[in-house]
């Protein structure tokens, strides 16, 4: 889907905003705090129907309203369709063409993002969750319908942690009675099973996205490279069954699940260091850009098109070479790019837009073909 026109009440520091957008690069450059992420997160929500930089529901509609509307207004196979996200206190509704949908997770799949932001170092640096994470999206937004696995598995395993939790100890052991025993067995049948499907989801992906990790990286650090990725799964080989039933007394003692999905780890390894502990910092950077990249590059591959490409002030943290070679290397689609400072040198946007925090102005000058002008209250 490509986006036309974007509309924002109530969401975060916007109270009013029409913006107009173009097929092709929209640049946004304003100081730092004028809202330029505000932006690039109410389309990134309508896409995956949450904050891309983690941040609870209650922190996107703005101080002293009660309720936002993100709304957006595109063209998917040649026809004009209309999305929209209702934020409330603890409830997000959301709209096609007007019409109610039973469930907000039915919007998936409407809209697709790829977004690249500073805070992505994190991918290669941190703990094995920004990964698990990176990866689930990327399940999402190749089929929507994973979504439901993904989210009932995470609420299998708070169910389960809260029952172990619950369990008394009595002399050191856990004290289990018949009644919790047996509902601990239906929880570890539906722990395993949806478990094994979030795994299957993953490796499959991962399969298929490694490859294009190499092939990104060397294009982004102009050299040759070898990317290799293992997905360790927390309970080794075996099933998933198998493994619970053997950790049941450990779990019971520690009081949440230890093995599962939500414990695995994706190891990433550069010409056989692993990126996490042994890359510089450099490197880490690069493969960073290029575990982006290659996202964008598979769904773009299997979805038959791009998705739109949020670039969120990626340019202050990279040197104008792999700037340069970040843009070269991007599918062409529609691109909305925000920077404090200026774009990389040869970059003419089709849309430039200048954001003050009081107000978004089309600098036509900078702009290829003028453009029709756009308002914010
Ligand atoms: N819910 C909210 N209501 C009103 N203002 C908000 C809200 N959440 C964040 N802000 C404001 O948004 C500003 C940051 O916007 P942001 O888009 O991150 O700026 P930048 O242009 O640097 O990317 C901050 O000044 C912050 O106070
Ligand atoms: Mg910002």
């Amino acid at each position: 889907m490509k986006l036309s026109r974007l509309w924002l009440n109530d969401f975060r520091t916007y109270t009013n905003l029409e913006l107009p957008l173009v097929d092709g690069l929209t640049a946004i450059v304003g100081p730092n705090g004028s809202g330029k992420t505000n932006l690039i997160e109410a389309m990134g929500l309508l896409a995956m129907l949450k904050s891309f930089r983690g941040a609870p529901t209650e922190s996107l509609i703005r101080k002293g309203a009660d309720r936002a509307v993100v709304r957006a207004e595109g063209e998917r196979d040649g026809r004009p369709v209309l999305i929209e996200l209702e934020l409330s206190q603890g409830r997000t509704r959301a709209q096609v063409n007007r019409q109610r949908l039973a469930r907000s997770r039915d919007l998936l799949g409407a809209l697709r993002v790829t977004v690249f932001a500073p805070d992505d170092l994190a991918l290669v640096k941190d703990g094995p969750a920004v990964r698990r994470e990176f990866l689930d999206d990327l399940v999402v937004s190749l089929q929507p319908s994973a979504d439901l696995v993904c989210s009932d598995f995470d609420r299998v395993v708070r169910q389960r942690n809260a029952l172990l939790k619950n369990v008394p100890m009595r002399n050191g052991r856990p004290a289990l009675d018949d009644t919790t025993s047996a509902t601990l067995d239906v929880w570890d049948q539906q722990f395993a099973a949806l478990g094994e499907q979030v795994l299957e989801l993953r490796y499959e992906v991962l399969a298929d996205l490694v490859p294009l990790v190499g092939e990104s990286y060397v294009q982004l650090a102009g050299r040759s490279a070898e990317v290799i990725a293992n997905y360790r799964a927390s309970w080794g080989n075996g099933s998933l069954a198998a493994a619970l039933d053997h950790e049941r007394l450990n779990d019971l003692r520690r009081k949440t699940s230890t093995v599962g999905p939500h414990r695995d780890e994706i190891s990433v390894y550069l010409n056989g260091f692993a990126s996490r502990t042994e890359a510089s910092q450099g490197e880490q950077r690069t493969l960073a850009l290029a575990l982006r990249l290659a996202g964008h590059r598979l769904v773009s591959e299997r979805i038959g098109e791009p998705p739109l490409l949020l670039l969120d002030d990626v340019f202050s943290e990279l040197d104008e070479t792999r700037s340069r070679a970040l843009l070269d290397s991007l599918v062409s689609g529609q691109t909305i790019i925000t920077t404090a400072s200026e774009l990389p040198p040869g970059t003419v946007p089709d849309q430039m837009l200048r954001h003050t925090g009081a107000e978004l102005r089309l600098d036509s000058a900078a702009s290829r073909p003028a453009r029709s002008m756009f308002a914010q209250e």
